[in-house]
């Protein structure tokens, strides 16, 4: 198959632009829309069987997995680990029939992903693989294979696979909290209803292209930029932070709001901006208690939130920028698109190389 960028001036803007397209093929694969149900080769686990859940992955799939881990323990009641490949499969962790393990991987073929779950294989209840690639090493290795169809991903800076295999996670997520009878069914029609809802609402965030383009003519001005969030939106925060390095090479750290007070404050001066992701939820007033920590301290915060979150505390911000307003439970994916933007926009005013980073590759084979 020929692939080529079409439209588009690099692959990594042809990626972020079919993610509306690419979610909703991932959302028909797993959500039954007229039973308003998910249906997935997960199904093949009795989730109710098992007492531990550990996702491992590395890079923006580890995120991915982050993202998860707020979502299976809030929807399934299913306590969570993670853990980055390369650490996981060192230190010999304890693991039984009481665990079922998931592997994320893009390409399939990440030599510490698929040493891990080699290591989880034969002592778990079961292995799942969430791969990109279906005809690949970690998908053969598994149990039960969970494809995110996203389609060929040619950009070395993930970005429609980071959403699809949210999409991928978070179906399993409703499926677990179906099995072990944490969510009924209203809630898990009211669930998929709202991934079938992203697709619409991810195209609306991409719409507000031109506003991130010009804070990232702001941002590729810094040395060191911070991004902070809270709850699920914290994995976000670190994923925001990564697309940035990677594209950008502009030093960057993602944490978690609450703990900015404990060390990354000590950074901020005007030289540093603060990219805030907060949607309205219930920890929203939380977060604009630690922006305005950063402003007090002449921190310059760009803001990114909804409407509702714009009226409340976008009055000092430094910068807006105003998403739609969603439930909470897709904030993530949605999030995902100003985050990715702004890395992109920031490369295109570094000049850098936008679809091959400098030392970087799509899939590491070598540990
Ligand atoms: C490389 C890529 C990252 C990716 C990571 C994991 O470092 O540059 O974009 O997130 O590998 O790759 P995988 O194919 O396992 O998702």
């Amino acid at each position: 198959v020929l692939i080529d960028k079409g439209e588009h001036r690099h692959f990594m803007a042809k990626e972020i632009h079919e993610q509306p397209t690419v979610i909703g093929h991932t959302v028909a694969a797993y959500v039954d829309a007229a039973r308003q149900r998910v249906v997935s080769p997960a199904e093949a686990l009795d989730f109710n069987s098992i007492d531990r859940l550990t996702l491992v992955a590395c890079g923006t799939a580890y995120y991915a997995c982050h993202v998860a881990k707020y979502w299976f323990e809030a929807i399934a009641r299913l306590p969570v680990e993670i853990d980055i490949a390369s650490e996981f499969r060192y230190r010999e962790p304890p693991l039984s029939e009481r665990d079922a393990a998931i592997f994320v991987s893009q390409s399939g073929e990440t030599a510490d992903t698929l040493a891990a779950l080699r290591y989880a294989a034969g002592k778990v209840k079961s292995v799942l693989a969430v791969v990109n690639v279906a005809e690949s090493s970690i998908a053969r290795a598994a149990d039960i294979v969970l494809p995110i169809r996203a389609g060929a991903e040619i950009g070395v800076a993930s970005t429609k696979a980071f959403t699809c295999q949210l999409v991928t996670l978070a179906t399993t997520a409703i499926l677990a909290g179906r099995q072990r009878g944490a969510i009924d069914a209203a809630e898990e029609a009211r669930l998929c209803d709202l991934l079938a809802e992203a697709p619409r609402r991810i195209a609306e965030a991409l719409t507000l292209e031109d506003g991130v383009a010009a804070l990232a003519q702001e941002i590729a001005r810094a040395r060191d930029v911070l991004y902070l969030g809270r709850g699920a939106m914290y994995p976000l925060a670190l994923e925001g932070a990564l697309k940035l390095k990677e594209l950008s090479y502009i030093h960057a750290e993602g944490y978690a709001s609450g703990e900015m007070k404990h060390g990354p404050i000590a950074l901020i001066d005007d030289a540093v901006p603060v990219v805030v992701l907060a949607p309205t939820d219930p920890v929203f007033e939380k977060t604009v208690s630690n922006m305005q920590e950063v402003m007090a301290r002449g921190g310059k915060v760009a803001l990114i939130t909804d409407a509702n979150g714009a009226a409340l505390a976008g009055a000092d911000a430094w910068r807006v920028v105003v998403l739609p307003r969603i439930d909470r439970f897709i904030a993530p994916i949605v999030y995902a698109a100003p985050a990715q933007l702004l890395a992109y926009h920031a490369a295109l005013a570094k000049g850098t190389d936008v679809d091959q980073p400098r030392n970087l590759a799509k899939s590491v084979t070598v540990e």
